[in-house]
């Protein structure tokens, strides 16, 4: 593949990642599912426990309809209210209010009670969660993380490198993408390993979710990525040393370049400006005719 065609995938996937997020997001009511995952899931599994809210399982047994069906649209507006219950949810999530689900109708609350009440019955739901094991990464997991973030290893559901759209300290620095943000603060920003695995499973911002809602990374991907993430939060200088080094060549190569440049130019200066100047002063004279002799 050449340099244009890289450059142009690059625009092109950004450009149709865009428009996706301009369209006007339709929540149909036939997919309650799809819904729940773009909306719900980054917070809530049902069976998998507790994620910044409580786990579903069973809330329409715990919970009567009705109170659902107030709660769900416009959650502060009952806490504010000081509803008993949802206070109480919300002192067990540390203060973090749900928001309001987007575009959610009347039928689609019922489409999701009725589909959560379905999952909760399952021995296990599609809505688990991913269960990243504890187990302590390896150099293995660093490695392919490393690997499926470049791109050289092809994500399972055929998504896009993250690096057409992501820097990581030094990955990517001379080629990476400029549409997400640089990747090296992800972990901590996104609180760490189960945090940041679950929001892989189900972006929740516009980009992210768009290209990877059709694409969805696989646990057996995300765990190594996490590994890979938290390797260069640790590390914090792997990807900087090198990208400063990096840096400091392409500046050095940059100075010689430049250097040369302008030593052709200021000769070709010389000749114009300063040439005749000095057949002015009388140089040119005694070298052209030595008549005063
Ligand atoms: C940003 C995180 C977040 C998102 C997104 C979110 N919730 Fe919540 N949810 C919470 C929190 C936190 C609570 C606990 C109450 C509170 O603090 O507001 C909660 C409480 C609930 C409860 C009551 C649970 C119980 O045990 O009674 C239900 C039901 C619920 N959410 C369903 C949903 C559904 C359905 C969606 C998607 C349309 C959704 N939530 C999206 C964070 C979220
Ligand atoms: C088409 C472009 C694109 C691709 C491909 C892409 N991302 Fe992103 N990513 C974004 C954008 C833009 C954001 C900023 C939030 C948003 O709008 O979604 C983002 C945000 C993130 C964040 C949150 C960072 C933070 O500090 O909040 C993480 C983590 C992330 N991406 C990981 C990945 C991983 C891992 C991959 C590859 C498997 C990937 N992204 C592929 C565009 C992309």
């Amino acid at each position: 593949m050449n340099w244009w065609s890289v450059v142009w995938r690059r625009w092109a996937l950004a450009a149709g990642a865009f428009l996706v997020v301009c369209a006007p997001a339709v929540a149909d009511a036939q997919d309650a599912p799809g819904y729940f995952r773009q909306n719900c899931a980054s917070c809530h599994t049902i069976g998998g426990g507790r994620l910044t809210g409580p786990d579903l399982k069973g809330v329409t047994e715990r919970r009567d309809h009705a109170w659902l069906l107030r709660y769900l649209p416009d959650p502060k507006a009952l806490i504010d209210s000081g509803d008993p219950i949802a206070t109480q949810l919300f002192q067990e999530a540390r203060g973090v209010i749900m928001p309001s689900p987007p575009l959610l109708t009347p039928d689609m609350t019922e489409a999701l009670l009725a589909m959560i009440e379905a999952e909760s019955a399952l021995e296990k739901s599609q809505f688990v969660g991913v269960q990243v094991s504890d187990r302590p990464f390896t150099a293995q997991d660093v490695a392919l993380g490393r690997s499926i973030v470049r791109g050289e290893t092809a994500q399972a559901s055929g998504g896009p490198a993250c690096i057409s759209c992501h820097t990581l300290g030094s990955v990517g620095a001379l080629g990476g993408g400029r549409v997400g943000p640089d990747l090296s603060k992800a972990y901590e920003r996104l609180q760490g390993r189960k945090a940041l695995a679950v929001w892989l499973s189900a972006p929740a911002t516009p980009m992210m979710q768009s290209v990877f809602k059709s694409t969805p990374l696989q646990p057996e991907e995300i765990l190594p990525i996490v590994a890979y993430l938290e390797h260069s939060a640790q590390e914090g200088g792997e990807g900087t040393a090198v990208g400063m080094v990096t840096f400091v060549l392409l500046g050095l190569g940059g100075a010689v370049v430049g250097l040369l440049v302008f030593d052709g130019a200021w000769r070709n200066r010389f000749r114009a400006v300063r040439g005749p100047l000095v057949e002015a002063a009388g140089f040119g004279r005694r070298r052209a005719g030595g008549g005063d002799k």
